[in-house]
């Protein structure tokens, strides 16, 4: 069974959104960093390729060691392998979605595009994933620009690219009309943000990694208050910062940071109505 595999270690997550019913289980990965080599690959792309690997060896265990995370022999496989059992997983799992929070793509690159166009659609399942800062706005195929809803019973997982630690006026204003139609919604995004409520949690992130309502950017400040202060907005789900974290962003509202996938962190989210 792939769920027993030692490369795994898993995070439980439950959000509650009243008036949902039953039990629907995600599966969450994020930060996979994959970088490939084909037959098409040239010669700098694959030097490209061995400097990546060689740096992430090292960094996966520098993330992991100041998270106080899992990093031995069976986290020490190439980040391909790595996103391969994952997929294996999820197959394995068949959870209601797969929800990707970006930086799958260590950069984006054509074997590694194609590798994935291809890969994600031979993935039987539903996915849902946002781009990273590592990435472009847009693949098609696995991740397409503008927000987008993932329709569940009773709610909606939003995917909103805020990859570059803002959003986009049209984005913001397509999200904000998803609001008013009165759904719950969990926004699926990459990074991070601290409101005065959780700022003194994250206090020990390099700012790096995070946004928060001192941005200079008038959208990340909005995205921020509405998250915040719109009913319908219920909890956000991301990664980038390769360490788990599960936090409160307001009161009752849970922001779960997975961490990195590379290193064989899977978060399974609960939804339910109580
Ligand atoms: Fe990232």
């Amino acid at each position: 069974m792939m769920k027993d595999d030692k490369f795994f270690w898993f995070k439980e997550n439950r959000i509650v959104i009243p008036g949902v019913k039953g039990e629907h289980v995600f599966m969450h990965l994020t930060d996979s960093h994959i970088d490939v080599v084909d037959e098409l690959s040239t010669p700098e792309e694959r030097e490209k390729y061995d400097y990546q690997h060689e740096l992430w060896a090292k960094y996966k265990k520098v993330f992991a060691d100041k998270n106080n995370e899992p990093y031995g022999e069976p986290q020490m496989i190439p980040m391909l392998e790595a996103f391969e059992k994952a997929l294996a997983l999820a197959e394995e799992l068949q959870p209601e979605a797969l929800l990707m929070s970006g930086d799958i793509l260590d950069n984006m690159h054509p074997a590694g595009e194609r590798y994935l166009v291809k890969r994600m659609a031979e993935y039987p399942g539903p996915f849902l994933c946002v781009p990273g800062n590592h990435e472009d706005p847009a693949l098609p195929g696995v991740w397409e620009m503008g927000v987008r809803p993932l329709e569940c019973e009773g709610f909606r997982i939003v995917g909103v690219d805020d990859s570059r630690l803002t959003v986009s006026a049209e984005d913001l204003a397509a999200l904000k009309a998803l609001c008013d139609e009165g759904i719950p919604i969990i926004i699926l995004c990459h990074a991070p943000f601290a409101t005065s409520y959780c700022k003194e949690e994250m206090s020990s992130w390099d700012p790096y990694f995070y946004f928060g309502e001192d941005a200079e950017d008038e959208n990340a400040r909005a995205f921020i208050e509405l998250c915040k202060t719109n009913d319908m907005i219920k909890a956000v789900i991301c990664g980038h910062v390769h360490g788990y974290h599960a936090l409160e962003f307001v009161p009752g509202k849970p922001m779960i940071v997975g961490s990195q996938g590379h290193a064989g962190a899977v978060d399974i989210v609960t939804v339910a109505g109580e």
